[in-house]
């Protein structure tokens, strides 16, 4: 078990487009990919991508059940999507709060897809080809936006939607990452 260091907000590495993985189901790959879920888990994050432990691929995972750091999140499989391509499938967007382990305590309104398809593989090389609409839809976008150097500040369109969440959110003890 190793949970690696997550960059934070101000590390050039987290805005580095990432490159693509070209080999499956190889000893790198699982070992970047128990790292990520280590990582993840022991900071109770939804989702997780490569770049944000400053492995530059393209490489994200993500999946809730039940989360401190989200109480009200929808349900989202665990799910290793490598190499991702993402295509709307409407124009609409929705606000979201999001927050990121790579910029711990805060939170911002986020507009995202509603409704998108995802593609990409998981680490054995096999297809994913999902369409995922409201929590589970934004958590793509947020963990895919990684791979090409965005954090969700970047994507906030009123800015005084951002800000710590134990400001933002006093009755909701959110646990402060
Ligand atoms: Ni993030």
């Amino acid at each position: 078990m190793t949970v690696r260091k997550v960059l934070r907000m101000g590390d050039a590495r987290l805005l580095r487009s990432s490159e693509e993985v070209t080999a499956f189901d190889s000893n790198e790959l699982h070992e970047l990919l128990v790292d990520m879920r280590d990582t993840m888990q022991a900071l109770d994050g939804v989702g997780l991508a490569a770049p944000q432990i400053g492995v530059n691929l393209r490489v994200v995972i993500f999946g809730v059940e039940s989360n401190p750091r989200y109480p009200d999140a929808e349900f989202v499989p665990e799910t290793v999507l490598i190499n991702p391509i993402i295509t709307p499938l409407a124009q609409t967007k929705e606000d979201g709060w999001e927050g990121c382990l790579s910029v711990p305590g805060m939170r911002g309104l986020v507009p995202r897809f509603t409704n998108l398809r995802y593609q990409g593989r998981d680490e054995f090389g096999a297809l994913i080809d999902r369409t995922a609409t409201g929590f589970h839809a934004r958590v793509v976008q947020h963990e895919c936006d990684h791979l090409d150097g965005f954090l969700y500040p970047m994507r906030i369109v009123d800015m005084r939607n951002f800000g710590f969440s134990s400001e933002l959110f006093p009755d909701d003890n959110l646990q402060d990452d």
